[in-house]
């Protein structure tokens, strides 16, 4: 696997390749790699001939300067974990690269992008939007891969590349999790030993709300008994617990179409989101699939 630092020798790659008919993946992370993100890897290398992993921590997309300063950078490690893989290269591009100095565009998805993280996180999926696009421009790919773990995410992805006519087409993959059904995340780390016995509880909360709806129960009230479950076993700040329709991700308060519940909490300083779908079978029978 070739690193490569530069747009302009990324592109004299990519160009030998559509020379030789190769269909192009890319997988944006921003490092830290664990176990979901080399299963977006493994899907891309299935998928087409060639395949670029991205590394770029992406200032734009930061809340706050403390948080972008605290976000693990750990290149060498993570090049060690793509070894077993057959990526063709690592792409870490430097903030002059993606931002050179004049820089002035934002892409700025609305709808999908507000309420959710969105709200939590002003700004940030501006600077999701904005680095993705760039990302999938520069690497010229045919397909890009996303996990569903940050599935408002995939959704605001989905938006920019159909609206802007990137001819990219963005690929969903499942969230992949600990063996408690912690969804994984680089966040985890930074949990201490008691917040991280606590954090199954949130996937725990979202399938107990799910079956609640499915078996019946008005969205509100499996909501707020999601919320108490939450609070008594020690998750005390929730930033957000909703249904939400799939895709659109409009507010639900009846799950007659397919919907998600989407959930992030703060456990001993540390943001954590998770999401599950909960799937409407046919009018017929009335009935709520628990799917995700
Ligand atoms: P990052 O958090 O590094 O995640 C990179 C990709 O890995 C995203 O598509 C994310 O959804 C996926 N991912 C993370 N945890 C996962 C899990 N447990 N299972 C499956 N997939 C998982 O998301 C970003 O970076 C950035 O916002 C980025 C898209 C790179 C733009 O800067």
């Amino acid at each position: 696997m070739k690193i490569i630092r530069t747009k302009a020798e990324l592109r004299a790659l990519t160009e030998t390749w559509r020379r030789a008919g190769e269909t192009i993946g890319v997988v944006p992370t921003m490092g830290a790699l664990h176990a979901g993100h080399l299963s977006l890897v493994e899907a891309a290398c299935s998928a087409t001939d060639r395949v670029i992993v991205t590394l770029f921590v992406n200032p734009k997309q930061f809340n706050s300067p403390e948080d972008l300063a605290n976000y693990p950078r750990t290149e060498e490690s993570d090049g060690k974990k793509l070894k077993p893989y057959s990526a063709d290269v690592l792409y870490v591009p430097d903030g002059a690269q993606m931002y050179p100095d004049g820089f002035a565009t934002t892409i700025s998805v609305t709808g999908v992008s507000q309420g959710l993280c969105g709200a939590a996180r002003p700004g940030h999926f501006d600077g999701v939007a904005t680095v993705v696009t760039k990302l999938l421009l520069q690497t010229d790919a045919d397909q890009a891969f996303f996990g569903e773990k940050d599935y408002q995410q995939l959704q605001v992805v989905r938006r920019l590349a159909t609206d802007l006519d990137l001819k990219t087409r963005i690929v969903g993959c499942p969230t992949i999790r600990e063996d408690d059904g912690l969804a994984m995340s680089s966040r985890n780390l930074r949990l201490g030993k008691h917040a991280r016995a606590t954090a199954p509880v949130i996937r725990e909360a979202l399938l107990r709300t799910a079956e609640a709806i499915c078996g019946g129960t008005p969205v509100s009230n499996a909501l707020a008994s999601a919320r108490s479950h939450l609070h008594e076993n020690g998750i005390l700040e929730i930033d957000y617990l909703e249904l939400r329709g799939d895709p659109d991700l409009e507010i639900l308060d009846t799950a007659d179409r397919p919907a998600r519940l989407f959930v992030a909490v703060w456990l001993d300083g540390v943001r954590l989101i998770d999401n599950l779908r909960v799937q409407a079978t046919t009018a017929q029978d009335g009935l709520l699939e628990l799917v995700g």
